[in-house]
């Protein structure tokens, strides 16, 4: 397997215990918010290569597989890679829907997963935080709401830039992922505060290669 075919693991070894890990994780997910279910969800971390798209991917398919419809969308304006994990063009996609008003379709792209829709970035903007904070993007967020029964939001770390706490007002719930051995308890507490000061609902932590003897991916 390539390197982003084994980022991929539910999809591509589903009997893995990475797999069952990110399984276990959409069932913690759906447990966490049984009275008040979580419609949309962001991803954040710290800071860079903590796992966050790979997580959001792999809960995404874990999520289709569980029969949801599922919409993933790329809001890591600066480095998105989501469009490269599933093999996907990205010409058109979020910037595409902001900055050209009355698209009447969604530029959604099917995955080879049954359920699964990328929506990529589209061309990168010069200052992403007006694009995520935009009225348009309150918007668009309401009408992916209508297209699926799950929306996640991958997008940069929260400690560098504004992004995702601008992002994290308008969403349901954030899941912050960090990396064993890596993510220091300083920067965590950071990103905690600055996701309670925009009073974002933190629903849980994903602690990332927490015991590589587990395999890839442990929680
Ligand atoms: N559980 C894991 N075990 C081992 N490697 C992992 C795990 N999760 C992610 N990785 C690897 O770490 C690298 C960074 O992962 P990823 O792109 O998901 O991080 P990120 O937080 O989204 O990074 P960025 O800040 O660039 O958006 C990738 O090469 C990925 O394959
Ligand atoms: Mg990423």
């Amino acid at each position: 397997m390539t390197h982003t075919e084994t980022q991929l693991i539910t999809l591509r070894d589903p009997r893995s215990p990475a797999a069952e890990a990110y399984r276990t994780l959409r069932t913690n997910i759906q447990f966490s918010s049984l009275d008040n279910p979580l419609h949309t969800l962001l991803v954040t971390s710290t800071a860079p290569d903590e796992g966050k798209s790979t997580t959001i991917c792999n809960l995404a398919v874990a999520m289709a597989q569980a029969e949801q419809r599922v919409i993933l969308v790329e809001c890591d304006l600066r480095r998105p890679s989501l469009h490269t994990l599933f093999g996907l063009p990205n010409e058109q996609g979020l910037t595409s829907l902001i900055l050209e008003a009355d698209q009447p379709l969604l530029p959604l792209h099917a995955t080879e997963v049954p359920g699964l829709m990328l929506l990529t970035s589209g061309p990168l903007p010069p200052r992403p935080a007006d694009i995520l904070g935009s009225r348009r993007m309150e918007q668009l967020i309401a009408r992916l709401r209508g297209e699926a029964d799950v929306i996640l939001f991958d997008t940069p770390p929260v400690v560098a830039v504004t992004d995702a706490a601008v992002l994290a007002t308008r969403v349901d719930g954030v899941l912050l992922v960090l990396q064993a051995h890596k993510t220091s308890r300083e920067r965590a507490r950071q990103a905690r505060q600055i996701l309670e000061k925009v009073k974002a609902n933190i629903i849980g932590v994903v602690l990332n290669g927490a015991d590589a003897e587990q395999g890839y991916g442990y929680y």
